[in-house]
């Protein structure tokens, strides 16, 4: 279902042709609106929704297909449970579940924005939309056949059907922006490492100048002449050349300290030299999610124009086996002069996240730093893929990053740093090694980047190994790349910066 959509926002009138999608709660009770342009359908609904024990219970839902009384082809009753606990974020996992129940050749639907206490606010309407943006997104450019009912219809139109079309339409508007980062990102996460290496994904990311980023690239003798010796010890096996890409927004007041998101790139990941197994390895095109994010980042905050200044920064290497190759046991300097021991050349996301880090502080002296990585296979084993794993060095950035996660879903649970994890990675030949062993390996790897950050510095880690791509659809995305965290981060300087939620 990826074809054009038009998203739109009209009145609350029965339609007269397509798809019609309705809510009701757990009472099987419509708001006023939506029992209007029914009429007589209801009573037809009633008897269907006994015959088939439907509920009205959140996520549930019901079809008639050439409901009786009604002009449109399809009628799907989407159950909504207590409209009185629904969050924020419900909305827009209501929006994904009634784009769903739109079958893929359908050409127009309609989306009641209303419930039993009556007519959802034109924000809420917005989250509805944004639901139906991300749950439509398919990357499907690599696909040359398709069945017969498999067809897209050319020229989708879901409308959302609510009390105030104008004000929802400019409710929309900063959602929109946000949902083409999450686009943006999940693009980019599902591009396979034969397209998207560390050149081509540097020169997507100058697509943001568009929409007033300002964008500079970092080359191979560039980077060292820094210095950045971690970095590029992980690209150094790759026929591809490494970089580094700084994505600047400046929205918020002139001169004021900014903020920084740091994103790990590694287009492919083999795991070098120390080699990873062959099943699965294809998931590692996706070991770019932090950098894919960070990326979708900056083009939602400067697509909606947050009153922020943002440095997004991103180190894009390809980890390859080859006779260049790192080797274990080889020691490199990184850019912030500390030595380190290479153990493992598949702990490679830590060595290039060190660097970008230190590159970041130095440079750019932020009011805190938020860093993304698929780093760890154990934080998979410790959270699965619904929360990702946070460590950070500052109470209140915490508090603030579990707030955002709570009001859009992309859930973070916070883990522990310590001294005695920090033991785990000394090393006998230089200042640290790259792996502290089997236990905690998500912690060790968390400890690791610290050594990269000043105390006083607030900086979050979050390891999003397990949130980056999944290949179970949810709600809100049937695709592999989730995008995870443009909507966190969205949020988070939302709230921080501009002083509202949603
Ligand atoms: N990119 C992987 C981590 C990963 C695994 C991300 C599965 C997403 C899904 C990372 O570079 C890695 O290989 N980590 C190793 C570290 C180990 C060698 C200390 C791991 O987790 O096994
Ligand atoms: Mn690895
Ligand atoms: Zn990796």
């Amino acid at each position: 279902m990826s074809g054009a959509l038009k998203l739109g926002f009209g009145p609350l009138s029965a339609p007269s042709r397509g798809v019609l999608v309705v809510f009701c709660d757990d009472a099987l009770r419509f708001g006023s609106a939506t029992s209007r342009a029914l009429g007589s359908a209801s009573d037809l609904f009633a008897r269907a929704a006994r015959a088939e024990h439907f509920s009205g219970k959140v996520g549930s839902n019901l079809e008639l297909v050439v409901p009786e009384g009604l002009k449109v082809v399809r009628l799907v009753v989407v159950g909504v449970g207590k409209p009185a606990d629904l969050k924020v974020n419900d909305f827009v996992r209501l929006g994904g579940a009634a784009a769903d129940k739109v079958p893929g050749n359908a050409t127009e639907a309609t989306i009641f924005a209303d419930l039993p206490g009556g007519a959802m606010r034109p924000d809420r309407a917005a989250d509805l939309a944004l639901g139906v943006k991300l749950r439509v997104y398919a990357f499907d450019r690599y696909k040359t056949k398709r069945k017969d009912d498999d067809k897209p219809a050319a020229n989708r139109k879901i409308t959302i059907a609510v009390a105030d079309a104008g004000a929802a339409r400019s409710a929309f508007a900063r959602r929109e922006a946000v949902a083409d980062g999450v686009v943006m990102a999940r693009d980019l996460v599902n591009e396979p490492a034969n397209v998207l290496y560390p050149e081509e994904f540097a020169r997507r990311a100058t697509v943001l100048r568009k929409v007033g980023c300002q964008i500079e690239i970092l080359d191979v003798p560039k980077m060292r002449k820094l210095g950045m010796n971690a970095l590029l010890g992980v690209g150094q096996g790759s026929v591809r050349d490494s970089r580094v890409v700084v994505m600047r927004w400046n929205g918020g007041r002139k001169g004021d300290t900014p903020v920084c998101f740091i994103g790990k790139g590694v287009c492919f990941d083999t795991g070098g030299i120390s080699i990873k197994p062959a099943g699965g390895m294809e998931d590692m095109k996706g070991d770019m999610a932090g950098a894919a994010c960070v990326t979708g980042l900056m083009h939602a905050l400067a697509a909606r124009k947050a009153r922020v200044n943002a440095v997004g920064l991103i180190g894009l290497v390809e980890n390859m086996p080859d006779g260049k190759a790192q080797r274990p046991g080889d020691i490199v300097k990184s850019m912030s002069g500390q030595t380190i021991e290479i153990i493992n050349t598949d702990a490679e996301g830590r060595l290039v996240l060190g660097d970008v880090i230190w590159y970041a502080a130095q440079r750019f002296k932020p009011k805190f730093m938020i860093d993304l990585a698929t780093l760890t296979g154990a934080i998979i084993v410790a959270l699965g893929h619904e929360y990702a794993g946070m460590f950070v060095n500052n109470d209140q950035l915490a508090e603030r990053l579990t707030k955002a996660g709570e009001e859009t879903g992309e859930l973070v649970w916070r883990m522990p740093l310590s001294k005695e994890y920090d033991k785990l990675i000394d090393s006998k030949f230089a200042d640290m090694k790259n792996t502290g062993g089997r236990m905690g390996g998500a912690i060790t790897a968390a400890q690791f980047i610290k050594r990269f950050v000043d105390d006083k510095t607030p900086w979050a880690h979050l390891d999003i190994a397990g949130t980056g791509f999944d290949s179970r659809q949810n709600e809100i995305n049937k695709s592999w790349g989730s995008g995870w965290g443009v909507r966190l981060l969205d949020q988070l300087v939302a709230d921080h910066f501009e002083g509202k939620g949603r």
